[in-house]
């Protein structure tokens, strides 16, 4: 079982462990429909949702079951965002959410391949994957960014509750996998 850093620092960023004192600042870009659009969780109502979500994270990482970072832009320490993978014996699933007045800057991208990249330095790894809704357009093109290629699509794959309650919808895959 591989087990990633607790910290990973690239060029303009720091992804670190989600703490306590990081809930104002996720429940900002969690209540924010246009952030949530996408997302398979319902939009945050109350800050106690982003303190739930952290403790969540903490629980998650510690059963190897999830590991989550926030996402901070040096030198400040606030979390814009989140990105987290899964570890399934050779398989890799990422995803990652960023608070709306930081997109466009290539923070997503920076924050999800260096997760992708740890994955890659995993040797057992040879596939890495990830989901976004069919029209996530933004989300297609960081996975794309990062050097994932679009495997097809998942029809009825997910239900976005804050888009369409109840109704599983189409999500496109895309995927990274070992050749050698
Ligand atoms: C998806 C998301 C993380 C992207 O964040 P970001 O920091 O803006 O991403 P980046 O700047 O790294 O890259 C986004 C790319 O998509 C492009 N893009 C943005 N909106 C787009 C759209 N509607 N259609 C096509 N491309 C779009 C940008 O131009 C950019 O590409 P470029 O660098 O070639 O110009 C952000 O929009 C977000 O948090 N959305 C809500 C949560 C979400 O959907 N998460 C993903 C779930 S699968």
């Amino acid at each position: 079982m591989s087990i990633p850093p607790d910290r990973i620092t690239t060029a303009r960023l720091v992804l670190r462990r989600p703490q306590p004192s990081d809930a104002d600042a996720m429940y900002a870009f969690g209540r924010d429909p246009e952030v949530a659009r996408f997302m398979d969780w319902t939009r945050h109502t109350s800050p106690r949702d982003a303190v739930a979500f952290i403790e969540s994270a903490h629980a998650r990482w510690q059963a190897a079951e999830e590991y989550a970072w926030a996402i901070t832009v040096q030198p400040d320490d606030a979390a814009i965002g989140s990105v987290a993978c899964r570890v399934r014996g050779h398989a890799v699933d990422l995803g990652y959410v960023l608070a709306r007045p930081c997109w466009g800057h290539g923070y997503a991208t920076e924050a999800a391949k260096a997760v992708f990249e740890w994955a890659v330095s995993v040797a057992a790894v040879c596939r890495i994957w990830a989901t976004c809704d069919a029209e996530n357009a933004a989300s297609a093109h960081v996975l794309e960014k990062i050097g994932m290629s679009r495997e097809g699509i998942l029809r009825r794959w997910s239900i976005r509750p804050n888009l369409a309650p109840g109704v599983a919808r189409d999500a496109l895959v895309y995927s990274w996998v070992r050749t050698n």
